[in-house]
């Protein structure tokens, strides 16, 4: 990342300094006085070399900067399903981590956060390397009308600014939809026999339909407004030309400010202005990887509270397979007002069996899902061999059930 950050510095850097060769070059043969020939060949030659270097760096910005936006977009992806994997069970009761839209957010996720250090990100460093050194450049030759040049500048970072975040609030929005609407899509093929059946093809497409028109009327409204600013970026480009020529002439003509001097100060800084102009196209795609790495880093924070690879609890060797329940009282956590368990009591000796035995949803499974720890009791306590369950470790205590 680092190296390929600094290639990417140098290829825009590289733009000022041909920028400042080419005036040197032109006024030389605007001079047909002078014995100008050896020169022109020194700056040919250093626009040779300046092309091996830039040729260097754009090696180094797409090569190195994709090469670290692949293993990045693979430790998220990886990471991401790894943490999925650990959550308790209540987490995947959520219909917002249903299989679709946990399946939709792995697979666009981790992809799109590749905007933040690929491609977009090369762009951003160029524009950043053709700036910082052309106004350095510009400064050293003349500061009054490299300050001109960079008059509208304020405006343009302030409409990029802009853009990035209310198109980013849009993009979370947007995001959460097509989450839900592969929530939907997996929920009917999943049960597309029973879809098939009922016939309920219509209900399922309407809902699916019905989640896609907040992002298209948001991607719409976004459209006209990223036109917009990227037309306001582009006709600053030109506005900030008008006004450093017409202030340069004035100072020109003074004697402020030499001939050579104002095309400097004015042409170093121009070039990298051009490359402002293909950074704002980039924004877009910069606001969708920051609300997705916010999404993934989300999800990497979030504790699992009942976690298989903990490694943390008891490991009592030899286990005899002793169950007690005592006085326990559930209720599932997608569901607080129905109490499916009230002071539960039971107690099985090892090697002896018990038969549960009720109607279809009296709590049967939900004794044994609280037995392996897919869910902890809200009160009183299960435990086997006289330890309480939640204080097994508990990949050992599912591996002996
Ligand atoms: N994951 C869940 N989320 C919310 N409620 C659930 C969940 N699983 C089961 N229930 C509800 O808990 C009650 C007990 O279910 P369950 O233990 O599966 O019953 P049984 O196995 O005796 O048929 C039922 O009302 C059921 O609808
Ligand atoms: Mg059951």
């Amino acid at each position: 990342i680092l190296l390929g950050s600094v290639s990417a510095f140098l290829a825009g850097a590289a733009w000022p300094v041909f920028a400042v060769v080419l005036i040197k070059l032109l006024l030389l043969l605007s001079d047909p006085s002078q014995e100008a020939d050896d020169d022109v060949d020194v700056y040919c030659i250093a626009i040779v070399v300046l092309s091996a270097c830039q040729a260097l760096a754009n090696w180094g910005q797409i090569a190195l900067l994709g090469l670290s936006g692949e293993e990045l977009t693979y430790k998220l992806r990886s990471r991401s399903f790894r943490k999925m994997l650990r959550f308790e069970m209540a987490y995947f009761d959520e219909p917002a981590h249903s299989v679709g839209a946990l399946g939709v957010r792995l697979a666009s996720e981790s992809t799109k956060v590749r905007g933040l250090t690929g491609d977009a990100a090369g762009t951003l460093l160029m524009t950043l390397g053709a700036v910082g050194v052309g106004v350095v450049l510009g400064l050293v030759a003349c500061w009054r009308v490299a300050l001109s040049v960079l008059a509208l500048m304020p405006a343009v970072a302030l409409n990029g600014y802009l853009e990035v975040v209310v198109m980013s609030g849009t993009d979370a929005k947007s995001q959460a939809s097509f989450a839900r609407a592969g929530q939907v899509a997996s929920e009917a093929v999943d049960n597309i026999r029973a879809v098939t059946t009922l016939g309920a093809q219509r209900f399922f497409l309407n809902k699916y339909n019905d989640e896609l028109t907040g992002p298209i009327a948001r991607g719409r409204r976004g459209a006209m407004w990223m036109g917009a600013g990227f037309g306001f970026t582009e006709a600053s480009m030109y506005l900030s030309f008008a006004l450093a020529f017409w202030y340069g002439a004035r100072l020109t003509v003074r004697g402020e400010c030499s001939f050579e001097d104002t095309l400097w100060a004015s042409q170093a800084i121009f070039f990298g202005m051009i490359m402002i102009g293909q950074a704002a196209a980039t924004a877009p795609d910069l606001s969708g990887s920051l609300v997705a790495a916010t999404n993934i880093f989300r999800l990497l924070d979030r504790p699992s509270a009942i976690d298989p690879l903990a490694q943390s609890g008891d490991r009592p060797s030899p286990v005899h397979g002793a169950v007690a329940c005592t006085d326990v009282g559930f209720v599932y956590p997608t569901r607080p007002d129905v109490r499916v368990l009230r002071g539960l009591s039971a107690a099985v000796a090892a090697g002896k069996s018990l038969a549960l035995v009720g109607e279809s949803g009296c709590g049967k499974s939900t004794i044994v899902a609280l037995l392996l720890r897919f869910y902890d009791v809200a009160d009183g306590s299960v435990a086997l061999d006289a330890l309480d369950v939640r204080a097994w470790d508990v990949a050992h205590l599912r591996s002996h059930l």
